[in-house]
């Protein structure tokens, strides 16, 4: 898969009330996304780097998504707001941006 931009939701599928989730795509990984206060869109990675857990269950907060199973709050840029056993986890996470109404992260 070529680095660049790639569509993944519909501008109106990608709210701050629930998640939107994607399942894995050849190379593209299944991903979580979430509409901030700002009206920005955040994209990381669907499955939350410390237990697995889905985060399609999550809850959207100001501060990002909160993981169902052991409550931490993820933000855009893939940190944890809770100190871990694994203080250095983060998520992989995406730019994103919106044309015309859809939503495109980039590949990188
Ligand atoms: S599985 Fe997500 S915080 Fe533990």
């Amino acid at each position: 898969m070529k680095n660049g931009w790639i569509k993944i939701a519909r501008s109106n599928e990608v709210s701050l009330l629930k998640p939107y989730v994607t399942n894995k795509i050849k190379a593209l990984p299944a991903m979580c996304l979430w509409r901030e206060p700002d009206n920005t869109i955040a994209a990381i990675e669907r499955f939350c780097p410390l237990g697995k857990e889905d985060l399609a269950e999550g809850k959207i907060t100001n501060n990002g998504v909160v993981c169902p199973k052991h409550k931490i709050t993820w933000s855009s840029l893939g940190n944890a707001n809770k100190s871990t056993a694994l203080t250095n986890t983060i998520s992989y996470w995406w730019p994103t941006k919106e044309i015309s109404g859809d939503v495109f992260v980039k590949w990188k």
